[in-house]
């Protein structure tokens, strides 16, 4: 008996590797299933839904390579695209297209929306009507994991071709935004082949920034791998060293490019004999796969059979990533605020992990995968069995909280969800491991590249002014708008990440309360803060409020303009801080002289006076004439407002050294730039 299944097992075996062995690296296809919605059967939606796949699969052997079309009435209307590799002929794209309908069919069953990226095309299906705007999600990347021999060398070379083939790419017109083409790099004369395309009812504009993000997201991921794919539903980028694409084009767009977009598809279908054929091979493949891991699975669980734990960490790892589906599919910043008691209880479930996950996805909290040192413990990076990045912050074992108010905590901070914040995932509990696990944020902090002279070049004026916009956003988000009153308490630069499209997020926020220091500090006096993003309230009599984010914010605008460390600045001649520098500086009307000498060319010196005048406003000694940030974003949105003359700033910290260790009994400090805590007497 067991031989007649090892046969079949056998030449499945061989026929996955020929299927492996017939392409490259073989990534696809590759499915994005929405799996918080589901239509019936025979539901009107489904009959809908064959409507539309009908007529993309009669329509895709006419024009050049991009299908939009319709069918039925809301609530039960569906709308499907299907783009072909903008290098593939007529009969590939419609074969593609057809195997992809199947294919979507077989792996998102009756899910209200989905995605197939395949290698020569991509269908995607929704309820709801796609519109010519840079769609990001669902996304997915492919990676070979094999380096470059030299990946300085190889990077340079890339950078220049994506950013060739990306102004290829957008100068499309509406038929088609594609382009691709190699670049030889190294001694060995090797190649990179590239290909970027965008779904052409995008603006050239739109092209342009998906394109770049996708592009930015593949070197955040794959930096100097040299076969990586990213595909977003409006754009994808993919590299090689071998050649993947045909060249030139397989379809040739007529010379003088029509003004209007092809009109959608019409709906008749015509039967086709060859699509079995296309079906099947594929369908063998995943079959085959199938059937190659359900054995291996077998074969790891008759060795494992003790480990009953397994099932469970499984399942968590599956409610999670529909969490996390169900977040990505909606856009919306904020689906915080509705929180019922009956949504708390079922929090937990979700937002717990088991030591077991995170210890496989950090490597055991390997020393490699740490990525940070935050005032209450370590930063790992980590990885789940689901293929998504996460930053999980190791508490140290001293914080004084329990288990019931740390979960407590943890439930509400993860109910704050706004693009300007770091998303907090979940937690672990586990003997003595309490661990925070967040979203992980690709590009590190803003101070990495604020204060390195080789990469602040990066941050011209419009993203530091785009930064300082969000990072307003965030702050007020914390304050006003969510249900709860956050008070950061630990707002600086190193705590603002930056994501691939250098978005600011922060971090950190409602830590002070998950770990129970706010309560602590009730009896001990404790005081959490970093120096010089300290208010003298806080730093000299402990009292914190939004008022005191609101200095660390001013501060915080002051480094991102000067590019300087607050904590570094000094001025030996007369004993100033920055603040107190930038306050002289602005009295004197010497005020663009502190701008950062990288962004003077690109900056406008009314946002930079506007953002100078609202960081000292920030950073007044007068705890009541600072604006609260709702007002700062007011008036970084509105020019006709005229802004008050900032008043004095504090001139309590002359140095760092001796900052206000006499009026400390005790000062335990490491280093400048960490946070602090410190036990003060009053
Ligand atoms: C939708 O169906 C899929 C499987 O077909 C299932 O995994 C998922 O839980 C369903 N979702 C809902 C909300 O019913
Ligand atoms: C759907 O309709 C077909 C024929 O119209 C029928 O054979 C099938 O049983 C139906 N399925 C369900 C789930 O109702
Ligand atoms: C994709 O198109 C190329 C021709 O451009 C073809 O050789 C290849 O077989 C196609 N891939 C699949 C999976 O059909
Ligand atoms: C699509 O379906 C989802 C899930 O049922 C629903 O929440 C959403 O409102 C629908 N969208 C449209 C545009 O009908
Ligand atoms: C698809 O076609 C409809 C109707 O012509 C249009 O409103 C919609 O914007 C189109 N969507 C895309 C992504 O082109
Ligand atoms: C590839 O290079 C990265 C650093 O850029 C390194 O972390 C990774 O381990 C390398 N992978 C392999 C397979 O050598
Ligand atoms: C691509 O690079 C890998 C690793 O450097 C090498 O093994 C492979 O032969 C290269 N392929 C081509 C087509 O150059």
């Amino acid at each position: 008996m067991e031989s007649s299944f090892i046969i079949p097992c056998l030449l499945l075996l061989l026929l996955q590797f020929l299927c492996l062995a017939a392409g490259q690296v073989n990534y696809f296809p590759i499915f994005r299933c929405r799996d918080d919605g589901n239509f019936t059967r025979n539901s009107t939606y489904e009959t809908n839904l064959k409507t539309a796949f009908a007529s993309l699969s009669a329509t895709a052997a006419t024009g050049y390579g991009f299908y939009n079309t319709s069918a039925g009435v809301s609530p039960n209307a569906v709308t499907a695209i299907a783009l072909c590799r903008g290098d593939v002929g007529s009969e590939t794209c419609r074969d593609c297209i057809r195997n992809s309908i199947v294919l979507l069919r077989q792996n998102c069953a009756n899910q209200l929306e989905a995605l197939i990226w395949s290698s020569n095309c991509s269908v995607r299906y929704s309820n709801r009507t796609y519109t010519s705007v840079v769609d990001v999600r669902p996304n997915a990347r492919v990676s070979s994991s094999i380096n470059a021999s030299d990946i300085d060398v190889f990077d340079k070379a890339l950078r220049n071709l994506e950013g060739r083939l990306r102004v290829e790419a957008a100068g499309g017109n509406s038929l088609r935004k594609f382009a691709t083409g190699d670049v030889g790099f190294g001694p060995d004369s090797s190649k990179i082949y590239a290909l970027m395309q965008c779904s052409p009812d995008l603006s050239s504009f739109d092209c342009n920034s998906c394109l770049s993000v996708v592009y930015r997201e593949s070197q955040g991921c794959c930096d100097g791998e040299i076969d990586v794919g990213v595909f977003y539903p409006s754009c994808s980028v993919r590299y090689s060293n071998a050649s993947f694409y045909n060249d030139p084009p397989a379809i040739k767009l007529p010379s003088p490019p029509p003004s209007s977009p092809e009109s959608p598809a019409i709906p008749g279908g015509t039967g086709n004999s060859r699509k079995s054929i296309y079906v099947i091979v594929p369908v063998a493949c995943v079959l085959g796969g199938i059937l190659v891991i359900i054995g291996l699975c077998l074969f790891i669980k008759r060795r494992r059979k003790n480990n009953i734990k397994d099932a469970a960490k499984k399942e968590s790892g599956t409610a999670f990533s529909s969490l996390v589906m169900n977040e990505n599919q909606n856009n919306s910043a904020n689906l915080a605020q509705a929180g019922s008691a009956e949504m708390e209880m079922g929090a937990v479930g979700s937002l717990q992990f088991d030591l077991f996950t995170i210890e496989a996805a950090t490597n055991s909290f390997f020393d490699g995968n740490k990525i940070g040192q935050g005032g209450f413990g370590p930063v790992y990076k980590g990885v789940l069995a689901n293929g998504m990045e996460v930053a999980v912050k190791r508490l140290s074992k001293s914080s004084g909280q329990g288990s019931q108010e740390f979960i407590n905590e943890v439930i509400l901070m993860a109910k704050l969800q706004h693009r300007n914040l770091v998303r907090l995932l979940g937690f672990c509990l586990d003997a003595d491991e309490k661990l925070l696990i967040y979203e992980y944020v690709s590009n590190k902090s803003l101070d990495y590249f604020l204060f390195n002279p080789n990469r602040h070049g990066q941050l011209d004026w419009p993203k530091r002014y785009k930064i300082i916009g969000g990072i307003t956003r965030g702050m007020l988000y914390l304050h006003e708008d969510s249900r709860l009153r956050i008070i950061h308490r630990d707002l600086k630069v190193s705590n603002i990440l930056l994501d691939f499209d250098m978005n600011p997020k922060i971090s950190d926020f409602g830590l002070a309360r998950i770990v129970g220091v706010d309560q602590i500090e009730v009896n001990t006096n404790r005081i959490v803060g970093t120096y010089g993003y300290m208010s003298p309230e806080y730093a000299m009599h402990g009292h914190f409020s939004v008022k005191s984010d609101v200095f660390a914010f001013g501060i915080v605008v002051l480094e991102i303009i000067t590019g300087k460390k607050c904590s570094r600045f000094y001025n030996e001649d007369d004993h100033q801080d920055l603040s107190h520098f930038a306050w002289k500086s602005w009295i004197e009307g010497r005020a663009m002289e502190l701008v950062d000498p990288t962004i003077v060319e690109t900056c406008s010196e009314d946002e930079v006076m506007r953002c100078i005048n609202i960081a000292l406003l920030c950073v007044q000694e007068d705890v009541d004439a600072r604006p609260s940030m709702a007002y700062v974003l007011n008036i970084l949105n509105n020019y006709s407002i005229d802004l008050p003359t900032p008043t004095r700033t504090p001139h309590y910290l002359p140095k760092r050294h001796d900052s206000y260790s006499s009026n400390s009994k005790s000062v335990s400090k490491s280093t400048d730039e960490s946070l602090i805590t410190n036990v003060y007497a009053r």
